[in-house]
This record gives structure tokens, C-alpha cells and sequence, in this order.
């Protein structure tokens, strides 16, 4: 993706976090637009089955927000160990843990080589991760793998693609969804996870839908930066920059009128570990 107006923010960075210069507004991202789609993405913690006592993987930690929610739910005695492929992540994780009273750890580690034996968990959970990944069945086989037979592996992920916005320019609409799919390495992950799932031997496989609907342009903006999908568009030359300017004043109309509707088409995945 490239720049977008309110700075250097690319979606398709999460790959490589590293390798951003600025790993702060990436920090930001996470505790802003992306802390209100994790809210969405904790009712699914009950598809991981987990009982006091277990050892849980969480893949992609981020800030660990994740893991310190999932290690309450297995103390006493259970013990999260959450790995994020970006050291200043993993930083930011164990600052925000520091002093707690919890059995969580955290490493660098990647999704694509899990560091762990064979059956060490009871269940792993990965969320908005595998759309950044050159190979996300891969990571679903490696979850497989170190998940204990009978445990779940659980999944929360995106389609780009599904995203749906009432504009006007029907045209100008489709390329600015098809801009943003192109930002994300692996953005129809969403749509692959039931065919991802049964590949990697995963049974009792199940897609649970969940719609992002949204009537504020400001949010689905903040979430999808689609003003720099906007912008990639008018560089690639799919769009012209007189298109892409009416597109934008249509959606912050329809928002200051009270009309705007967005809505994006996220999809967890559960599967068990036979
Ligand atoms: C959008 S963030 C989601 C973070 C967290 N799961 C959450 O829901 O808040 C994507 C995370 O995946 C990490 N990531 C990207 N590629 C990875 C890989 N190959 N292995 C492990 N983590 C990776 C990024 O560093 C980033 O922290």
C-alpha cells in the first residue's frame, strides 16, 4: 500500500515489521482501529476450548493483547507463550506485561517455522496475521502440528475483497477495493481458511462469518487506510486522481449526512487437531 496522507502507514508492512523505520504507528494502529476489530475477534476465544491448566499458543502476538486475555482464561497453572515474527512487537508485548501476575511469555519467533515440538499445546490462536503471510497454509500446518490431538486450532482473518461500500462511481469503488487487496500479501486468506484447514488434517472444521459493518467513512478509513489504497491506485494508473478525489468527497458526504455504509466480511476458523 502506498503512503497514505496521514503518514507512511502501509498495512502491507505488517510482513515486516523490522524492517519499518517507524514501528510506533504501527503500534498505534494496533490500539486504535485495530483494538476495536480485536474486541470483535474475543468472542471467538471460546472456540479454543480452554480449561485451567493449559498451554496456549497465540501466533502474530502484536501487542499481546491476545495472550494476556487467553492466559486469565487458563490460570491457574496454564501458560500462554506467544510469538510475534517482529522483535519491537515483542518489545512493546512484554513492557505491557511487565509486573503482571501472569503465566505469559513471549519470543520472536516466525509463523512459517514454529520453534515447538509436536502436540505442545492445547490449543493455538492466531488473529489478523496470516493475510501478511507468503504462505499461510504453511502456518496453519505448523498450528497443526504443535496443537495436541483432540486440541483446536482457531484463526481470525479479513477478505479484502468482500469489502462492499454505497458510492456512486461503481468503477472508482471496485478499484479502490481492488488496490487494497493488492496492498496485502495474502488478502483472500479469508475466504481459503476452510480449504486451509482440511489440507493441513484439521477436523470438525468450521467458518464462522462475521460481518465489519460500519455508517462512519472515518472508521472503515482508520481500519483500511483506504485513502492511501486510493492513492496507490492513482500511481498505478487504474485510477485518475479527478476519480479518485470525487470518490473521496462522495464517501465524507455520505458521512456527514449520516448514510455512509461499509461493511467487510471477516471469517474465524476452527478446526481440530484429530
Ligand atoms: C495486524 S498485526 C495483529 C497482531 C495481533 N494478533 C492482534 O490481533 O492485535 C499482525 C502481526 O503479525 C506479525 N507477523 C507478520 N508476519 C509474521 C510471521 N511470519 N510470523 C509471526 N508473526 C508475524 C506482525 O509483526 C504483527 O505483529
Amino acid at each position: 500500500m502506498s503512503d497514505s496522507s496521514a503518514g507512511g502507514f502501509k498495512a502491507g508492512r505488517f510482513s515486516n515489521l523490522d524492517a519499518a523505520d517507524e514501528a510506533s504507528e504501527y503500534v498505534k494502529y494496533l490500539e486504535g482501529a485495530g483494538a476495536r476489530l480485536r474486541l470483535l475477534s474475543r468472542a471467538r476465544y471460546s472456540l479454543l476450548n480452554l480449561r485451567p491448566g493449559d498451554q496456549v499458543l497465540d501466533v502474530g502476538c502484536g501487542l499481546g493483547d491476545d495472550a494476556r486475555e487467553l492466559a486469565a482464561m487458563v490460570a491457574p497453572g496454564g501458560r500462554v507463550i506467544a510469538i510475534d515474527a517482529s522483535a519491537a512487537m515483542v518489545a512493546q508485548a512484554r513492557r505491557r506485561s511487565a509486573g503482571l501476575e501472569m503465566a505469559v511469555e513471549f519470543a520472536v519467533g516466525d509463523a512459517h517455522e514454529l520453534q515447538f515440538a509436536a502436540a505442545s499445546f492445547a490449543a493455538c490462536w492466531s488473529e489478523r496475521v496470516l493475510q501478511h503471510l507468503a504462505d499461510p497454509g504453511r502456518a496453519i500446518a505448523q498450528m497443526a502440528r504443535v496443537t495436541r490431538p483432540g486440541g483446536r486450532v482457531v484463526v481470525f482473518e479479513p477478505d479484502h475483497s468482500t469489502l462492499v461500500i454505497d458510492a456512486a462511481d461503481r468503477a472508482t469503488t471496485a478499484a479502490v477495493v481492488r488496490s487494497l487487496a493488492e496492498s496485502i500479501r495474502s488478502s483472500w486468506v479469508g475466504r481459503a481458511l476452510f480449504g486451509l484447514f482440511k489440507a493441513s488434517g484439521l477436523e470438525e472444521v468450521r467458518i464462522i462469518p462475521t460481518p465489519i459493518l460500519s455508517h462512519s467513512w472515518t472508521d472503515t478509513n482508520a481500519l483500511l487506510r483506504l485513502d492511501a489504497a486510493l492513492k496507490a491506485a492513482v500511481e498505478r494508473g487504474t485510477l485518475t486522481a479527478p476519480a479518485a478525489a470525487q470518490w473521496l468527497a462522495d464517501v465524507e458526504q455520505r458521512h456527514a449526512a449520516g448514510f455512509f455504509f461499509g461493511c467487510l466480511l471477516c471469517f474465524a476458523a476452527v478446526g481440530r487437531k484429530p
